[in-house]
């Protein structure tokens, strides 16, 4: 499967170096080809500098990390281009509070992976997986050892789970499903299986079996 990640800042560029040094091939795409030539270049022959659209074309699974309105826009540009592939979203809705902390940039009963799930059109499927870790620890978890680091996801389609699955452990995490795509909010910032909400950390396979 080809995959290809939209966005090269925090979470795809580190997402980017976790499946290339895992082995993985992968297509870089963002909102111009100089920053995501810059990246590939500094990952080597395993990342490819592409456009948005070149992405779009020739990926079978794309990582949107990108921020949740972006996310938005990108479903909507594509829309007649998205069948058939499966769509990772690592969002969590979240802005700077003008505090020093974050702020819920939607209703306190809403998840960003909901909301997009329902923007995804027919023959497409949306995986919730990446965002349930800081950049830093994404980067810092990765093929952790003895015990690997859980990557929770959360979908509804089995083929789209395993394929994403796959993609986690290509990028050195543990794979755990946190259930159907109406989990999302559990792993996004403020749930219970975020890194910053009740675990407080990356957790190996038997802790998140315990928190789920
Ligand atoms: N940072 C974290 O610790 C963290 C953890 C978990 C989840 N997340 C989630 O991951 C997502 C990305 O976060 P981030 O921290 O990686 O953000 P970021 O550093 O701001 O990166 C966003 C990337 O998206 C690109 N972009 C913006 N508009 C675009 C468009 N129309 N087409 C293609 N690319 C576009 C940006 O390019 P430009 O720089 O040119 O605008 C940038 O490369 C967010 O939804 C966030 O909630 C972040």
């Amino acid at each position: 499967m080809t995959k290809a990640i939209i966005g090269t800042g925090s979470i795809g560029s580190r997402l980017a170096a976790n499946l290339v040094a895992g082995g993985a091939g992968v297509l870089l795409a963002s909102n111009n080809l100089a920053d995501a030539a810059t990246l590939a270049d500094t990952l080597g022959d395993h990342a490819t500098a592409v456009t948005v659209d070149q992405a779009v074309d020739a990926a079978d699974v794309l990582v949107l990390a990108v921020w949740l309105d972006t996310a938005k826009q990108l479903l909507a540009q594509y829309r007649d281009r998205l069948p058939g592939k499966i769509l990772v979203d690592p969002s969590n809705p979240i802005a700077p509070d003008g505090n020093g902390g974050f702020v819920k940039t939607i209703g306190a009963g809403e998840s960003s992976g909901q909301i997009l799930a329902a923007l995804v059109p027919a023959g497409a499927r949306l995986v919730k997986a990446f965002g349930t870790l800081s950049a830093e620890t994404l980067t810092s978890a990765s093929r952790r050892a003895p015990e690997p680091a859980v990557g929770f996801y959360a979908a509804d389609d089995d083929a789209a789970s395993d394929a994403v699955a796959a993609l986690i452990t290509a990028a050195g995490f543990d794979p755990v499903k946190a259930g159907g795509i109406d989990q999302s909010i559990r792993l996004e910032v403020f749930g219970d299986l975020h890194e910053f909400g009740a675990l407080g950390r990356a957790v190996n396979r038997a802790e998140a079996l315990a928190a789920l």
